[in-house]
């Protein structure tokens, strides 16, 4: 990995350090940050959490982690021994009592001293979000909050539950932070593949000219998930889907692959024109909501071989819930770039299969002067991005198969990471950490983007509260509800089934193999 250039030393304060996202993210990309030379040479953590835990057992259960999500694999002590320098402390406190504040001051008074240098300072909310506005309080209290160049806070989502409450998030933030020192978190932004969208579309000049109405038919977004809710039950009743996946992940990826060409490599510059794309969303009018969307709950059914319990069998769950676990979305972007175009946006949970891609499909030549026999069934043109858990793109045309006649086949021509890199991409947060260490934005959630994305979701909430929906309505194991396949097929469309990067067989027909047969 190249170096970093680290400025000044960097402290990163953990707030729910206790927690499930210290153990199997942040302290996971900090240990593959550290092997691959990516943290600052003088950098401290500092966990707290009110779970009480000796610093032994904290450390204990960092190793846990990281042993099973490092990108590297199993830890090995020597190298893990090295990394615990890093680690400055547990400290057990609940994070009302003002006297922790006063401590974390202290030590970083004390490490500042120890490396005669004025330390940045990361304020990471790991916690559930119920406490995060006393937490912003308490820090501004203690004068944490007060150096606009070194001291920052990174947060978790949700930024709110709706339009009000994300507001008013936003405004508590800014009664201790400046916009400059806030840093919230999309984890999709910092996944190599999501970032390759930009590198695609502007660092090459083929592309960008067939970027539009004119030649791109429809996008879709697809996220389905193997996953049920796991343990996140009682969060989850609260979020569902479209809170929990389309008002963020989606609504972003979606802004990557729309935007208009920023001028410069710049946060405030990319910004700008993702929020661009997110105010010319087509509000969808309360009355028109069932149709431009669909929702879905899953039912029992099976998952890999095994029985799987519906939603609301769901530890944490309310028998009766009527929370969404699948949601759809058509939307339009009214701008000379996309006007007419579709974007649907699909995501769930216990769906058949968990990827994450995003294709643009390209209209069909104005003209076919092949006769309907040499193509058969017309499949578009299109180049899909594979952002999970696959690492690529692939793009589809047709070629002429091999043989007398002219008979034309759907053909892919196709770029893998692995293969092209001979690497594994930096997981999510090793690119987030490192980029909130350096003070680079870009990757991160701007006030007007929050505010922009929740401002589409709005309407879809009121329309979908004012009208129950018979949940469940698919079983776990496939690819959700009735309504979802008729959004996309009134519009004479279909939602594309995931095809593997490297699927070598996948283009051809089995009567046009050797031997005329699928093996
Ligand atoms: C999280 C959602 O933000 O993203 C989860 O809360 C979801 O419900 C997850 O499973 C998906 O992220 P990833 O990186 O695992 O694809």
């Amino acid at each position: 990995m190249e170096k970093l250039q680290y400025p000044d030393p960097v402290v990163l304060v953990i707030f729910g350090a206790g927690g499930d996202l210290t153990k199997r993210k942040l302290v996971p990309a900090l240990y593959d940050l550290y092997l691959d030379g990516g943290l600052p040479d003088k950098f401290a953590l500092i966990g707290t959490d009110a779970r009480e835990m000796s610093p032994k057992d904290f450390i204990r259960q960092l190793r846990d982690g990281t042993d099973e999500f490092s990108r590297f694999g199993k830890t090995e002590t020597k190298q893990w021994q090295a990394f615990l320098k890093c680690i400055n402390d547990y400290v057990v406190a609940d994070l009302t009592d003002r006297k922790l504040y006063e401590k974390i001051s202290q030590k970083l008074d004390e490490l500042n001293q120890q490396w005669q240098g004025n330390a940045v300072r990361l304020f990471y909310q790991a916690t559930p979000p119920s406490v995060v506005e006393g937490l912003i309080e308490q820090l501004k209290a203690a004068g944490l909050a007060q150096d606009r160049q070194k001291s920052r806070i990174v947060l978790e989502k949700p930024f709110g539950w709706d339009a009000n409450s994300a507001a008013e998030l936003n405004r508590k933030l800014a009664t201790a932070f400046d916009e400059s020192q806030i840093f919230r978190i999309d984890h999709f932004l910092g996944k190599e593949t999501v970032q390759n969208i930009l590198a695609l579309r502007f660092a090459n000049g083929i592309f960008e000219p067939i970027w539009d109405r004119r030649y791109v038919d429809h996008v879709q977004i697809n996220m389905p998930e193997k996953l049920g809710v796991e343990h996140r039950g009682p969060y989850y009743e609260k979020t569902g889907a479209l809170r929990d996946m389309i008002e963020n992940h989606l609504m972003q990826v979606m802004c990557l692959t729309a935007m208009d060409a920023p001028v410069a490599f710049e946060a405030d510059t990319i910004r700008d024109k993702k929020v661009e794309v997110l105010r010319a969303v087509r509000p969808i009018e309360v009355a028109q909501v069932h149709d431009f969307t669909a929702r879905g709950q899953y039912g029992p059914g099976w998952i890999e071989g095994e029985k799987v319990p519906g939603y609301r069998q769901e530890p944490g769950v309310d028998p009766q819930s009527d929370t969404e676990t699948y949601a759809a979305v058509k939307l339009f972007i009214d701008n000379w770039r996309w006007q007419d175009v579709p974007f649907y946006l699909r995501t769930g949970k216990r769906m058949a299969q968990t990827v994450s891609e995003v294709s643009i499909n390209f209209r069909p030549a104005p003209h076919q002067a092949f006769p309907p026999s040499a193509i058969g069934s017309y499949q578009m043109n299109r180049l899909v991005l594979y952002i999970d858990p696959e690492e690529g793109i692939r793009l589809r045309f047709y070629a002429k198969r091999p043989g007398q006649g002219m008979k034309l086949s759907p053909v892919d021509m196709q770029f893998s990471y692995k293969q092209a890199f001979h690497r594994e991409p930096a997981q999510a947060y090793e690119t987030l950490l490192a980029d909130a260490m350096i003070g680079d934005a870009t990757l991160f959630k701007r006030r007007d983007q929050v505010e922009a994305s929740w401002a589409i979701v709005m309407p879809i909430i009121e329309g979908w509260s004012e009208v129950a929906e018979d949940f469940p309505n698919y079983a776990a194991g496939t690819w959700g509800p009735e309504t979802g396949e008729a959004l996309i097929a009134r519009d004479g469309r279909a939602w594309q089934m995931p095809t593997p990067l490297n699927d070598p067989d996948v283009c051809e027909p089995p009567e046009a193999r050797p031997g005329g047969e699928k093996a």
